[in-house]
């Protein structure tokens, strides 16, 4: 397995093998490259070419913002053209170093290396305590100080590998980044510090090119604008909040907005934060799109939207799922914005190349993975309602399922639990909690309840569809999935402490509604009781699923040839095949490879778009959960409560029979994180 790649010249050795062994390398890189977003296609971008990815720091939503292994990271799995963002600061003696925010203590070791070196400083007249770059000397950062995770969210394993603080000509010349974005927060906090951002970014242009400068402050890109030709150096205006006040002309930024043509004088395109250009609600709702893109590019300057991550909630519209909201500004049927901002670069690269412009693609090249639902879209409604599944299958489940309970009357229906309080409001007056305490006609009054599985870390599930839908029975779900021409089949799980007595009601109802027989969709029945399965075995079109239990860790043969008595494929969920500790994947089983042996097919469950449910392998991006699941682990199915995101990775312009997997569309290497997170 050969990688081409550069390599940190402050990596150790460790660090070198993490580069080797992160991305399943089986093609070399370089002649990957050549995979760029499809060129033919038209990008109402102002230059008509694709929007630009950005990392903001390199790939800061993994490794220490501004890190050699964050920017190098982002380097290896971003689109080829990436730029990659320093926020440039200056020390005592001038020299330019990339940190991210003027007080060094936010993303650095610094308060606890030089403890009584803090101090008081007005930064754009506010009274601030820190550390700032202005005290110390290039030497004394780089020798004793090392960056560290700034966001409280994100995994602090990497901070002890000691990376250093590094300066723009290292980042440059060391990590040769396809292209340098850098950012001047503060050029009158350095003047009145007598040092000169002016003269830094003059004559550091002259060593290398750098192909972007932002800032938000006017004073600065005037007095800079004359030195550099747009043709290399694009000067771009940084708009902070709507009311804050930009220092040299004393006006809000929400008023330098409506004075476009005036911006046009000194710079050649905007950043703003991304709620400029789609606002959200305080409630967490998308509104209509403003006109900002439509009159920058009037204007004729381009537009860059800040502040994606993967890893702080969205707008509900978005369903968890940050590949949205990236096409929602690079692939409506109005506009795109010319670049993004973000902290997870992979996941940008993918929306551009892999997923703008696929409305009309087929997943034909492709056959796996089976896409099955949990409950229905239940990431988007309370779980087996007609709203659920109605839902799964406009967004292209190829399976849905129902989960089968038996009411008091003997009538099977669709439930998640028999608990009835985890999933409905349920009337004091109702005896008992128990579904089978309840007639059908009590059940079909109940309002059912979204679930939220990562309540506790503050994420919810669309509260507008909080109570929506109904409950509905068995002989509903396969009429309304009959209706579906979309689906293939239907999985109808029996797991219940009468699971033999509740199999011998569906199967009456299955032959009521000519199930039996041959029909255009195939019978899943899954149990993780071998009595069950063996009611429905053998019979032509039933497919009998087992959901393991525990005892199928031991991968023994004779279990698995067991299995094979009674079933015709298997689910596990996603820890039977990526063992997971602290939410690092430590290792691959061969559960996979010997469930195939014996030909049987593996389904996985449960994957869900929260980022709090994936390992942290997976960059907080649930596309690179999937894609790695389907790739290293060729598993045959996936069982997903965000069926629209399963399947939208089938459509996936990126991959294909025959194609060479671009950076950001291959897996990675599961247990390479851990390995490099432990051992340091
Ligand atoms: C920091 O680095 C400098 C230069 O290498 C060294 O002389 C100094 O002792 C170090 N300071 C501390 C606090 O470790
Ligand atoms: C550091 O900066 C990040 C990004 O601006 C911010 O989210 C975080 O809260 C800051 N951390 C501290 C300790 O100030
Ligand atoms: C635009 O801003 C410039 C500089 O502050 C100012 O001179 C000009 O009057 C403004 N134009 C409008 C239409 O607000
Ligand atoms: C976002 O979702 C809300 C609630 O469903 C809806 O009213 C709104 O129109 C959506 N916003 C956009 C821009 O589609
Ligand atoms: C049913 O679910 C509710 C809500 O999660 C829980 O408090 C209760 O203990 C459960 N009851 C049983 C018998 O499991
Ligand atoms: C797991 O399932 C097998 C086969 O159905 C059964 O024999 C075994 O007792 C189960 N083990 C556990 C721990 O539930
Ligand atoms: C990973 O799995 C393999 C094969 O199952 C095993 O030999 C190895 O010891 C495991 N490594 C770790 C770190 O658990």
């Amino acid at each position: 397995m050969v990688c081409q790649q550069a390599f940190p010249a402050t990596c150790n050795l460790r660090c070198l093998a993490f580069f080797l062994i992160l991305l399943q390398c089986t093609a070399v890189l370089a002649l990957v490259s050549a995979q760029e977003p499809s060129q033919t296609d038209r990008w109402p971008t102002l230059t008509g070419k694709p929007p630009l990815v950005i990392a903001r720091g390199g790939f800061s939503g993994l490794f220490p913002d501004s890190s050699s292994i964050a920017f190098d990271l982002a380097r290896q799995v971003s689109l080829p053209n990436v730029h990659v963002w320093c926020d440039v600061q200056l020390t005592k003696d001038g020299v330019g170093i990339c940190a991210q925010g003027v007080k060094l203590e936010n993303a650095t070791d610094i308060a606890t290396i030089y403890k009584k070196r803090s101090r008081v400083y007005r930064v754009n007249k506010v009274p601030t305590r820190g550390w700032f770059s202005v005290d110390f000397t290039y030497k004394e950062l780089a020798n004793n100080v090392s960056v560290t995770q700034g966001v409280y969210s994100r995994t602090n394993r990497f901070d002890n590998h000691g990376f250093a603080i590094i300066t723009v000509d290292y980042l440059a010349k060391e990590i040769k980044p396809p292209g340098i974005w850098l950012n001047i927060q503060y050029d009158a906090f350095f003047t009145q510090h007598k040092l000169s951002m002016t003269r830094f970014v003059l004559s550091v242009s002259k060593r290398v090119k750098v192909d972007y400068i932002s800032s938000p402050e006017v004073a600065f890109l005037t007095r800079i604008a004359s030195g550099f030709k747009p043709t290399k150096t694009k000067l771009v205006f940084r708009f902070l909040g709507r009311n804050e006040i930009e220092p040299s002309t004393s006006q809000t930024y929400g008023s330098l907005l409506k004075n476009l043509t005036f911006v046009k004088t000194f710079a050649s395109g905007i950043l703003v934060p991304k709620d400029y250009i789609w606002p959200v609600d305080a409630t967490l709702y998308l509104q209509p799109h403003t006109s900002i893109v439509a009159d920058a590019h009037k204007a004729g300057l381009e537009v860059f939207a800040s502040d994606f991550v993967n890893d702080i909630p969205i707008s509900y519209n978005y369903s968890h799922d940050p590949i949205l909201e990236y096409l929602s500004f690079v692939n409506n049927a109005d506009f795109a914005v010319d670049g993004v901002l973000s902290d997870f670069p992979m996941t940008a690269s993918e929306a551009i190349a892999c997923f703008a412009h696929d409305l009309s693609r087929k997943a034909s090249s492709q056959a796996k993975p089976l896409i099955i639902s949990k409950y229905g879209a239940s990431g988007d409604y309370p779980g087996c309602t007609d709203l659920a599944y109605n839902k799964a299958i406009a967004d292209g489940a190829e399976v849905i399922d129902c989960p089968v309970q038996l009411a008091k009357d003997g009538t099977p229906f669709c439930l998640s639990s028999k608990n009835l309080t985890e999933i409905a409001i349920v009337p004091k007056d109702v005896g008992g909690i128990f579904s089978f305490r309840l007639k059908w006609n009590q059940i079909q009054t109940l309002i059912p309840v979204i679930a939220n599985p990562s309540a506790k870390f503050r994420m919810f599930r669309n509260p507008k569809f909080q109570n929506a839908g109904k409950f509905i029975t068995l002989s509903d779900f396969l009429a309304l999935s009959k209706n579906a021409k979309s689906l293939t089949g239907v999985l109808i799980n029996i797991e219940n402490a009468r699971g033999v007595r509740v199999a011998d009601a569906v199967n009456e109802v299955l032959i009521k509604a000519g199930f039996d027989k041959q029909t255009s969709l195939k019978v899943m029945i899954q149990s993780s009781n071998s009595l069950v399965l063996r009611k429905f075995k053998g019979k032509s079109n039933y497919e009998c699923v087992y959901k393991a239990n525990g005892s199928i860790a031991d991968g023994s043969d004779s279990t698995i040839k067991n299995i094979k008595k009674f079933a015709d494929s298997v689910v596990v969920t996603k820890d039977f095949i990526f063992p997971e500790l602290s939410a690092f994947i430590t290792n691959t089983t061969d559960i996979v490879p010997k469930l195939h042996a014996e030909k049987l097919p593996v389904y996985v469950e449960t994957f869900s778009n929260e980022f709090v449910t994936q390992s942290w392998d997976f960059f907080s991006d649930a596309t690179v959960e999937i894609n790695t699941f389907v790739q290293v682990a060729k598993v045959d199915g996936i069982i997903t409560d965000f069926p629209y995101t399963a399947a939208r990775y089938k459509r996936n312009r990126c991959l294909g029979v025959g194609k060479k997997l671009p950076p950001y569309m291959q897996p990675i290497t599961p247990g390479s994180l851990y390995q490099f997170a432990e051992n340091r």
